[in-house]
């Protein structure tokens, strides 16, 4: 069959399959029954999975080359290898993006791989994001159920000829060593099938099919791939019953490289897992349909390295069986996130503090994968609150722009018509099931990360087009928000979101932390307060985009004060406190403003009051958290943000760091105090949000002028002793000391060229040393006499005060 091709001139191959590339679908494991802890019907892997699907050619390539290069792009995951060799380090390829709309290719350099003369080209590709069993509901065949092959090797020679060699019927097909490989489930390679087919000149023992397959889906790679990282060394190597347990000391996204003799025959299986219980045994924390998290390896009598080529798992340890411990020689755990540029770095003279960031930085390396997601072995989904909660902080280890902006492409294609934002994109077909259980593709917090996260992304990047490609999505899910609180009501009451389900202030610790975990009930007792309060906070955000445009946004303002005046008519009690007396909706309410200046300081006291009547202790979930210790910093409750920070009870940073976490956990008793350690995922990069908070008030770096054009300089909660940090922004490195003595303090700064900057130093009443300071920094006071103001240039600055 020939294709009709949208870019005909781009391509010369046409799609090709075999009838080896089917995968079978297997049914969604219904949410409502999953919450309800019911088991699926047991089907053991090797019935359910099939082998990776090969595709080869060999060709003549004429002598002269100038230069030869490949595109390539698969419905799946593909890894490529001309004359044996991979023609990237690139993995898991074409990335994972809303594959029937939005399809990625790839184009490589491969003119050091090419011969003059007889060339074998091979491609692997298994079922991947595509077809395998994943996100949240785990049915196979989320995009689609048949794999295929889209490549053109392009040979260019020296006297100007080009040759295009497409993919087409004269390709063969075939299966070899990988036995099955499902992302989620795990890869079996048999090792006894040997790899010289990706070298020899024989053919594959099947035909191709070119198949029908659409090409106006197809776009250039844009944003970072997927690249295994610098490997792992085993920290602790033990036996537990007849297998061996190895601590790789590091929560991650990744795979294990074993070095082993493997005997002949002899079937070795690896087993992933994030935390021991709490006797110290191999304990699997992620349970469920495909979260066996397993790579086998069948033996072939040889001393060999192995490592799955189409998996990944979440872990920390790995349970091997099947190899003695004298067979054994080395294993590596090998961290995969997508490539990022690296931009910040903090120490400080606490080593919990520097445990809490390493492990907010892990954290986003594991939920970096391809796409921004919850968490690497569970879901594995883009939840769009996860990435709107964590979008500020994700900027400053790395640069994320370019990541996260291909993202939002996602988001934005999975738009509903009505402008409803997806709680989760891709949104694979899986995506219109949840409905049955939560009654809705969308929540407040949720799809406001298509006016969220952009904004973010400006602020921080400062480039305008992150505002213009996502407008228009942002004002139709603006208008669905608008409307569903409106729904039939007449009076000043349909500027409250209170029509419909919203995930609120999802899962507030106290609700969480007990015997009986419920998070639906924290979604329950707070969702008309926190999504009146995203609705207010949208709107706000509408009305600054909308001017930035250069576009009328006064409808937004309007409306933003419209909700604020019903906010505080409905939801402020006589006593003047919420209706829905939680430490989050207090916290939502005073961030963005749901209530007039003079009504502030009520809800302000209530927050302190309820922190101090649960022991200092937050109590916010998903959507407050992130703005908890910049409303007690901003507001006057330094010392209390200060400590809330320091705390090591549960719930809290460091208490998760006290009892070994090496990454941000999804519950903050994913081990209880008594040491019980619980079903929950142990990298979950949400709740550390509180990144952006550190790096704006404790080192005090803050985008005072979009892209840090102009740079403000304000550590204003001591947290330590000694901090040392820098940050490299699109201008260049920031780089901040900060020494806190008994009796004084000191600051160095490096603000880079191009930018300018504020630096604020605290206002000492009393002194003669501030007047002094004063003068020779001829720093002004700002408007409440807080602090002091200076204005510098490009350049490095001390001031001990
Ligand atoms: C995920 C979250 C997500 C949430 C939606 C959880 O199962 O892991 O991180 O945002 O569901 O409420």
């Amino acid at each position: 069959m020939k294709n009709i091709k949208n870019t005909a001139d781009m391509w010369q191959g046409c799609w090709i399959s075999s009838d080896q590339a089917t995968v079978s679908d297997e049914p969604d494991f219904d949410l409502a029954d999953m919450f309800a802890g019911k088991k699926q019907k047991f089907v053991p892997v090797e019935k359910r999975l099939h082998p990776v699907v090969y595709f080869k050619k060999t060709f003549i390539a004429n002598k002269y080359i100038k230069k030869a290069s490949l595109q390539i792009t698969a419905q799946g995951i593909y890894q490529a290898y001309m004359n044996g060799r991979k023609v990237t380090s690139a993995i898991f390829t074409p990335d994972y993006t809303n594959y029937n709309k939005f399809l990625q290719y790839q184009t490589y350099d491969i003119t050091d791989k090419l011969i003059e003369g007889l060339n074998v080209f091979c491609v692997q590709v298994a079922d991947g994001w595509y077809a395998g069993r994943i996100s949240v509901q785990g049915g196979s065949t989320q995009f689609g159920n048949q794999l295929a092959l889209l490549a053109d090797i392009i040979i260019e020679y020296q006297n100007g000829k080009k040759e295009i060699i497409g993919t087409n019927h004269s390709f063969t097909s075939g299966e070899g060593k990988h036995c099955y490989a499902d992302i989620e489930i795990g890869e079996k390679q048999d090792l006894r099938i040997s790899d010289n087919w990706l070298k020899d000149s024989k053919k594959l023992v099947e035909p191709v099919i070119e198949i029908k397959a659409d090409y106006s889906r197809l776009v250039p790679q844009t944003g970072p791939l997927v690249h295994c990282q610098q490997p792992l060394a085993s920290k602790k190597i033990w036996q537990e019953d007849s297998s061996l347990i190895i601590d790789f000391g590091q929560v991650i996204a990744g795979r294990v490289r074993l070095t082993a003799n493997f005997a002949y025959n002899q079937r070795v299986v690896l087993k992933h897992s994030e935390v021991l219980d709490e006797n110290g045994k191999f304990y699997q924390n992620i349970v469920g349909r495909n979260k066996d998290q397993t790579d086998i390896f069948i033996g072939n009598g040889q001393q060999m390295t192995v490592e799955p080529d189409f998996t990944f798992h979440g872990f920390r340890y790995v349970k091997i069986s099947g190899l003695t411990e004298q067979d054994f020689i080395d294993a590596q755990a090998i961290p995969i996130y997508s490539n990022m540029p690296e931009t910040g770095w903090i120490k400080t003279d606490n080593g919990k503090i520097n445990q809490l960031l390493s492990n907010i930085k892990w954290s986003q390396r594991g939920n970096m994968l391809s796409i921004p997601t919850d968490c690497p072995q569970r879901e594995r989904v883009g939840w769009t609150g996860d990435m709107q909660v964590f979008a500020p902080a994700s900027t400053f280890f790395m640069n994320t722009e370019a990541f996260i902006r291909r993202w939002l492409k996602n988001v934005r294609l999975d738009q509903r018509a009505n402008g409803e934002i997806i709680d989760y994109s891709p949104a694979p077909k899986d995506a219109a099931k949840s409905v049955q259980f939560t009654g809705s593709y969308s929540s407040a917090g949720w799809g406001d990360a298509i006016i969220m996260v952009p904004w973010t992304l400006y602020q921080r990047y400062g480039h305008i087009d992150v505002l213009q490609e996502n407008y228009q999505a942002m004002t139709k899910w603006i208008e669905f928000a608008q409307q569903s609180a409106a729904s039939d009501k007449v009076t000043a009451q349909k500027y409250l979101w209170d029509t419909k389900f919203h995930y609120g202030d999802w899962m507030f610790p106290s609700l969480m932390l007990g015997p009986n975990p419920d998070p639906m009930k924290t979604s329950k007792l707070t969702k008309d307060v926190v999504a009146t309060a995203f609705l207010k906070h949208s709107n706000d955000l509408m009305f600054k985009i909308s001017e930035i445009l250069g576009l009328d946004g006064k409808q937004y303002q309007d409306y933003a004060q419209k909700v604020q005046t019903a906010f505080t008519k409905y939801y402020v009690t006589n006593d003047k406190h919420l209706i829905n007396d939680y430490q989050g909706c207090y916290v939502l309410a005073i961030a963005f403003d749901l209530v007039p200046p003079k009504l502030k300081a009520n809800l302000l006291d209530r927050l302190v009051q309820k922190i101090h009547d649960n022991n200092d202790l937050l109590d916010t979930g998903f959507l407050a958290t992130p703005y908890l210790l910049d409303v007690l910093t901003d507001d006057g409750y330094i010392a209390l943000a200060q400590k809330l920070f320091l705390q090591e009870s549960c719930p809290s940073w460091l208490y998760e760091v006290n009892h070994g976490a090496t990454t941000i956990w999804e519950s903050w008793a994913g081990i209880q105090p008594d040491g019980h350690v619980g079903e929950f995922s142990f990298n979950h990069y949400a709740m550390g949000c509180v990144l952006d908070w550190f790096v704006r008030d404790v080192v005090g770096i803050h985008s005072e002028q979009p892209g840090y054009q102009i740079i403000k300089i304000w550590p204003r909660v001591k947290i330590c002793n000694k901090i040392s940090a820098s940050y490299v922004t699109d201008k260049g490195l920031v780089k901040v000391d900060l020494n806190y003595h008994d009796d004084y303090q000191e600051l160095t700064v490096n603000i880079p060229l191009n930018t300018r900057a504020v630096i604020c130093l605290p206002y000492h009443n009393d002194t003669q040393k501030y007047q002094l300071l004063r003068t020779y920094t001829q720093g002004t006071l700002n408007q409440d006499q807080k602090y002091l103001q200076i204005q510098v240039e490009a350049g490095s600055y001390y001031y001990r005060y």
